[in-house]
């Protein structure tokens, strides 16, 4: 089978948050199951320095304001098609927003223009052939299958992948006509959202397959809190709604062969742990204690829940914990830890900004990594928690309860547990939670169960590369 990726993010050449990761890692996995992947990007200042032997092979002239030239080629491991149109891309910074930290104003016809070119490579009009599937990513891809259903033929199939339905892609109906899509459009059955376009909404209307990164927020979306809008057109299409989990690039995270860490270590050796964690210790000043060590590495957003912990952070000192933070975001979140890591120096330690070799290091150094996000498509720093033997203290949202066995009683007799979960996502509940995982850190033996649990478990993309790679022969058939 042969795929086109779309989608604004790709790690390692330009990334916001786990949309990269995945964009990123699942071409490799795919190919590993015999489906060929290349990725379509819009033409960032970091996507263009990164490609090698580009060859130019397309050309608008008109692609919302400006010429655009398409560029194929290989990108840091990436076979990527890149969309070459300086007045919309080439601009430093952040994918989404400009220095002054507001959405770009054209961010309309920016994320159209990747839509627009998914589908003209998708009809095979672009100077490719035509691939058996448009696999397209969040809203910013999510005009693709539109434009395919009001255009001309032949269509490909498309799959749309949701990460985080908190992020819609709403833009006024104004814009229709310079969007290059028809009156007709504006309706119920078509783009219409709320009065305006929306990306997301016109990308679940129109594809033929609808997944998203784990099957418990697959079930949260249909639901008015977690559909946020959008519960309707998912519940009228459950039946072509799946949750697929995501994985983790087990080469990126592996304890064995992390050059940020001091030493290796793995399932077999865990003792190799003690000098990240005295090297993560000195790293954010915090004193030698006995007691855990918790490690965030997060955006600082409401999704994430983080100012709970703010909240909670007398209980986790009166257990004998520390906290070690890599987060950046919200300035009121970003300045609220820094002010308790001053009134608490030696047992929490914040790195306000964005740092991936740091995160390899808290995840190798903590004993357990907190996550206690409102909601949580899938997330991906529990995944590589339980690969570092870190164990994921999660809210029992998304998939966060879809990939972190609870330490109950009967999955410790079991001897199965992986971690700590808890709900509903508050304060007291966290506290809880941060007792249960102080009780059993005390108990050696249980923890180290847990531990070697953790470091066991499969998180790497096979079984979902293999479930994606299905999925595509069933729609390609
Ligand atoms: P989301 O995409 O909602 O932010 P995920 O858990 O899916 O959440 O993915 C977040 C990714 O970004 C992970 O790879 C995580 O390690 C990384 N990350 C988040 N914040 C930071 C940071 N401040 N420094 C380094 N890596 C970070
Ligand atoms: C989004 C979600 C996160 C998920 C990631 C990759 O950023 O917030 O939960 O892991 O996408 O799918």
């Amino acid at each position: 089978t042969a795929v086109l990726a779309v989608a604004s993010e790709a790690f390692p050449l330009i990334k916001t948050g786990g949309l990269a990761d995945v964009v990123g890692a699942l071409p490799a996995a795919l190919a590993r199951q015999g489906v060929a992947v290349r990725t379509l990007l819009p033409g960032y200042p970091a996507v263009m320095a990164a490609l090698h032997d580009g060859e130019a092979f397309f050309r608008f002239d008109d692609l919302f304001g400006g010429p655009a030239t398409l560029i194929a080629g290989e990108a840091k491991g990436l076979d990527v098609i890149a969309i070459d149109a300086p007045h919309l891309y080439a601009r430093p910074g952040s994918p989404y927003v400009g220095p002054d930290g507001r959405d770009w104003p054209d961010n309309g016809f920016r994320f159209a223009a990747l839509g627009k070119v998914a589908a003209e490579i998708g009809r095979g009009a672009a100077g490719l052939p035509a691939p058996d599937v448009v696999h397209l990513h969040d809203w910013q891809a999510g005009l693709a299958p539109a434009y395919l259903a009001y255009g001309p033929g032949p269509r490909p199939k498309t799959v749309a992948t949701i990460h985080n339905i908190a992020f819609q892609g709403w833009f006024p109906s104004t814009l229709l006509g310079a969007l290059g899509l028809p009156d007709h459009a504006l309706t119920i059955d078509g783009v219409e959202y709320f009065g305006g376009i929306g990306f997301l909404k016109a990308a679940l209307k129109f594809a033929d397959r609808i997944t998203t990164v784990s099957p418990t927020y697959a079930a949260e979306i249909l639901e008015p809190e977690g559909g946020v809008g959008l519960e309707g057109l998912l519940s009228a299409r459950a039946a072509d709604v799946v949750g697929i989990l995501n994985g983790i690039d087990v080469e990126v995270w592996n304890p064995e062969t992390d050059v940020d860490l001091p030493a290796p270590f793995s399932a077999q050796t865990p003792g190799g742990r003690a000098a990240s964690r005295g090297a993560l210790l000195a790293r954010f000043g915090l004193a030698p204690a006995a007691g855990l060590i918790f490690g965030v590495i997060s955006r600082l957003s409401s999704q994430k829940g983080l100012d709970l912990l703010a909240d909670a952070i007398p209980t986790l000192l009166d257990l004998g914990g520390s906290l070690a933070l890599v987060g950046s975001g919200e300035p009121a979140l970003e300045a609220r830890f820094r002010d308790l890591a001053a009134r608490h120096a030696g047992r929490i330690g914040v790195f306000i900004g964005y740092d991936e070799r740091l995160a390899h290091l808290v995840q190798a150094g903590s004993d357990a990594i907190l996550v206690p996000s409102r909601f949580e498509p899938c997330g991906l720093t529990q995944l590589c928690a339980l690969r570092y033997g870190a164990l994921p203290v999660v809210s029992r949202v998304g998939g966060l309860a879809d990939t972190v066995i609870d330490a109950n009683p009967m999955a410790l007799a079991a001897g199965v547990a992986t971690g700590v979960q808890f709900n509903p996502v508050s304060r007291s509940a966290l506290e809880t939670a941060l007792r249960r995982t102080a009780l059993l850190y005390a108990d050696g033996r249980a923890w180290a169960q847990c531990q070697a649990n953790a470091m066991r478990a499969d998180v790497s993309w096979d079984a979902s590369a293999k479930a994606y790679a299905e999925l595509y022969a069933s729609l390609a058939r």
